[in-house]
């Protein structure tokens, strides 16, 4: 099938690369033009496993461009992937998406099936069907489909070719498009959930939700378990064997970021409140999380007296790992905690970046410069390399001893064995 997909970042760049390996022919546009540029020159502009090389194994079918008028006349399929970020209110912010159906309008002389992948509030696939009808779009040349993604960055091309489902909202009157779905999808073994517009909307927000629900409740459970001298990683596997709870997303630790679950938990909440519901777990787990930080510093502040004079290195800047992404890190918030205390930083991350300049932090290239003269180093994002540390190589770079291991991810004996001072949440 012939595809636009509108928006070439971490979703619209693995749904192209993934589309175009099924067999589809995909044209990805951006309106970002140094974005396209690179992309033409073979450079990508995020660090995704995978992606470069599914790029290049499909590059004869597979187009950048921010031509969007060129990619609307050669296709039959528009897939929206732009992004919804947060408004202040915690809202979802939908005016990428509605400029995306401002500027398709007036090109859809011929019958398209725009699918929305990103992530909207229940309701929005409703208002985009409006807006293209005020816009003086004919409603016999287009169907809107609803159909969530939720791919995990790190992991993002794995988690499209074998998604856990393909969830499709449609219209009530639309008996073409689940068809479609299914030839641009074919070779794919997910099985399909199909849908209302409003429950697809809705599925992607309960599943997100839900997710940084479990988060924020081992992470609650972990401060208790702290107190008792309990082991939450045992807690953890004790719970997860009981096949109804699952044993994923049971992991305690700094708590969540990125760019989805503190938006996406933040969009429900909006949604619940103008609807006049109060949503009261949404608003404990964000409680939980936003104070989850404060749990290290003050394990930090009651190992480190006299912080002024300390030398900390950050290992991690990255929300979690094998991603460059740093949108609402928990590892960059601690970092400015720890900064503001007055501790010197040096802070380490094989791909992230500090977004700006920080007081008392400096971001180093190399591992071991960042560990020299440390007094205390802490592991803020769980990446491998970090899990597979030579504890004696650390300790005789080190001037201090502690370790603080705000992801619970290495392990304790091996670094007690060496001397060092371990210190995790709930691992006594
Ligand atoms: P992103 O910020 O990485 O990329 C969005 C891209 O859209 C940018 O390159 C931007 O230049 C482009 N864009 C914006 N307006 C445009 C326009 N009018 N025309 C063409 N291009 C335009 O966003 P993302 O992380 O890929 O997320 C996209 C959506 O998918 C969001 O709704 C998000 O919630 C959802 N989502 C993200 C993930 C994830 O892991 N990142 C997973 C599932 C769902
Ligand atoms: C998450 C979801 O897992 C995807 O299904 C969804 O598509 C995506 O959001 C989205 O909508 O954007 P992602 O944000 O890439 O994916 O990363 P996760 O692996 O879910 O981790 C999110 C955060 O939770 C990270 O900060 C991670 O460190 C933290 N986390 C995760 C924990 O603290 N404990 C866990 O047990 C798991």
């Amino acid at each position: 099938m012939n595809i636009c997909v509108i928006g070439a970042g971490y979703v619209g760049l693995t749904s192209a690369s993934v589309l175009a390996n099924l067999g589809n022919h995909v044209i990805c546009i951006d309106k970002n033009i140094n974005k396209i540029n690179e992309l033409n020159q073979g450079i990508i502009p995020i660090f995704e496993p995978g992606l470069k090389e599914l790029i290049v194994k499909n590059k004869s079918h597979l187009m950048f461009s921010h031509n969007l008028r060129q990619g609307i006349a050669e296709s039959t399929i528009l897939l929206i992937a732009v992004g919804t970020p947060s408004n202040s209110d915690g809202s979802s912010d939908l005016s990428y998406i509605y400029s995306v159906i401002d500027e398709i309008s007036p090109h859809i002389t011929s019958y398209k099936t725009i699918i929305t992948k990103s992530t909207v509030p229940p309701g929005t696939n409703e208002q985009i069907i409006q807006r293209l009808q005020t816009n003086g779009v004919k409603s016999t040349l287009f169907d809107v489909v609803s159909n969530p993604e939720f791919l995990r960055e790190g992991t993002a091309i794995q988690d499209m070719i074998h998604a856990d489902r393909i969830v499709v909202g449609l219209s009530a009157d639309d008996h073409r498009s689940i068809d479609i779905m299914k030839k641009m999808y074919v070779g794919l073994q997910s099985p399909y959930i199909v849908t209302s517009l409003n429950g697809a909307e809705m599925i992607k927000y309960a599943s997100n939700s839900f997710l940084a629900l479990k988060i924020s409740f081992i992470n609650e459970l972990a401060r208790i378990c702290d107190q008792f001298q309990v082991n939450i990683q045992d807690v953890a596997n004790g719970m997860g064997t009981d096949a109804r709870i699952s044993p994923h997303f049971l992991q305690a630790g700094l708590g969540f970021g990125g760019s989805c679950f503190p938006k996406d938990v933040r969009a429900l909440e909006y949604s619940a409140k103008s609807k006049h519901i109060k949503p009261i777990m949404l608003e404990a787990l964000q409680e939980v999380n936003q104070s989850q930080v404060d749990v290290y510093v003050k394990k930090i502040q009651d190992t480190l007296p006299n912080l002024k004079d300390k030398t900390i290195s950050v290992l991690g800047i990255a929300f979690k790992a094998n991603t460059d992404d740093i949108r609402e890190s928990q590892a960059l918030r601690l970092i400015e905690h720890v900064s503001k205390l007055g501790a010197k930083v040096s802070a380490y991350d094989p791909k992230a970046s500090l977004p700006f300049e920080i007081k008392n932090v400096n971001q180093v290239l190399n591992l071991d410069e960042s560990l020299q003269d440390a007094d205390c180093v802490i592991i803020a994002t769980d990446w491998g390399v970090f899990k597979e540390l030579d504890w004696t190589h650390v300790k005789s770079l080190m001037r201090g001893n502690t370790i603080i291991d705000a992801r619970n991810c290495l392990d304790k004996d091996q670094i007690e064995k060496n001397g060092l001072n371990y210190i995790g949440l709930a691992r006594p």
